[in-house]
């Protein structure tokens, strides 16, 4: 019988096989496959290019509400072209380069995850009613009406840039980073050196920033106040704080290179939030207030822990707590 190769075209085949085996082996299992899309199989999301927005009407929503977010005191501040319905700050202030940065506290999983229940509310929340919860808590604002050009702006705009995620979906880098508790409360005297360091350069050492030569926008925004956000906003809670400038401030620092170690981040939350605020009262928040954060500075609460211990921490007996609480519940 004839061989069916040469001995030299199985000593190739052969060389190829054992190739292909050694290069599986040493090939992490977890590498990242280079694929562009969608993002987030890719690893952290990242935006659509705005270079794809359409030239359409859909389009010319997408590029309003993208300003809206951008120059939201232009619009809607003080001196507003639209209304006068807000402290002065911008959305992306908090939400940075548009809502499209890592970590920066992104709203890549806003149309991918609402309407969800909300603890906070107790109830299905839609998206109108957060961007709402931030104009009135955030921004010290009035409330948007659903049927506006403006509230429809900010929703095309947000699910243009949610376009790459799956339903469901919250990708890597969505909101904020949960920084590692301290095992000690955060401390209001180490913050403020950290602040005077690290932070009053841009944000000033009163704390109320600095206004552009315009005098309707600020250049830096304020960070307590009569002009900063109000008592009832998320960065009134220490861990969003925390988390925040942790991965985004002093501006310029990114998740990849934090300029702060985790400790300054909760002690310089701790002396920002120790100033004064504009007060805002949500009595329907947490109807259930077994639901209430573990950082979230006002009672009622469910456990027997101060409201010095729940602003300022250590925050791991009061998540230890309500594990506990929660594990009676189920058993
Ligand atoms: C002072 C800071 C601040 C400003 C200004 C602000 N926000 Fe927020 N926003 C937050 C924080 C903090 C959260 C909650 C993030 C978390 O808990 O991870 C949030 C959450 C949101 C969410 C939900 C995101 C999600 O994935 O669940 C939306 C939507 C939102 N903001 C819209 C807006 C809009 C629109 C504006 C401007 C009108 C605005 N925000 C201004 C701080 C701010
Ligand atoms: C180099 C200037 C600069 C420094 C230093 C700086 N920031 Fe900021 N900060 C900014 C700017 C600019 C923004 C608004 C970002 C935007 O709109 O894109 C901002 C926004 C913020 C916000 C959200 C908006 C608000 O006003 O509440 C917080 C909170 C904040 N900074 C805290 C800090 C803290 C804490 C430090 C020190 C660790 C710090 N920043 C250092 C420039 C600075």
């Amino acid at each position: 019988m004839k061989k069916l190769f040469s001995s030299r075209v199985w000593i190739l085949i052969s060389t190829i096989i054992f190739v292909v085996i050694v290069d599986r082996i040493f090939t992490k299992k977890n590498e990242p496959k280079k694929i562009a899309l969608p993002a987030i199989i890719s690893g952290i999301w990242s935006a659509p290019d705005t270079n794809s927005i359409p030239h359409t009407k859909e389009g010319e929503m997408v590029l309003y509400g993208r300003a809206l977010i951008a120059n939201t005191a232009f619009y809607l501040g003080p001196k507003g072209k639209i209304s006068h319905s807000t402290n002065g700050m911008n959305c992306q202030n908090c939400h940075l380069d548009a809502g499209t940065k890592p970590w920066g506290n992104n709203y890549s999983a806003v149309f991918s995850t609402y309407p969800k229940y909300r603890e906070r509310l107790g109830a299905v929340e839609t998206i109108e009613q957060r961007v709402n919860d931030c104009l009135e808590r955030s921004l010290n604002g009035k409330a948007l009406d659903s049927n506006s050009k403006e509230m429809k702006a900010i929703l095309a705009y947000m699910k243009w840039l949610g376009q790459n995620v799956l339903k469901g979906q919250k990708p890597k880098g969505a909101g904020i980073l949960q920084l590692v508790f301290l095992e000690r409360a955060a401390d209001t005297g180490k913050g403020k050196s950290v602040f005077g360091n690290k932070c009053a350069k841009c944000h000033q050492l009163t704390g109320q920033g600095q206004l552009n030569a315009d005098g309707i926008t600020f250049l830096y925004p304020p960070l307590w106040g009569a002009q900063s956000f109000t008592d009832g906003a998320g960065l009134h809670r220490l861990s969003r704080f925390a988390g925040y400038v942790k991965d985004n401030m002093p501006f310029g620092a990114n998740y990849k290179a934090p300029q702060l170690t985790d400790e300054e981040a909760w002690d310089v939350a701790a002396y920002v939030n120790s100033q004064p605020r504009p007060h805002k009262t949500f009595s329907g928040d947490w109807p259930n207030i077994s639901q209430k954060p573990f950082d979230q500075p006002f009672g009622p609460y469910a456990d027997s822990f101060s409201a010095q211990q729940h602003k300022y921490g250590p925050f791991s007996p009061i998540q230890k707590a309500k594990q506990g609480m929660a594990k009676n519940k189920l058993f």
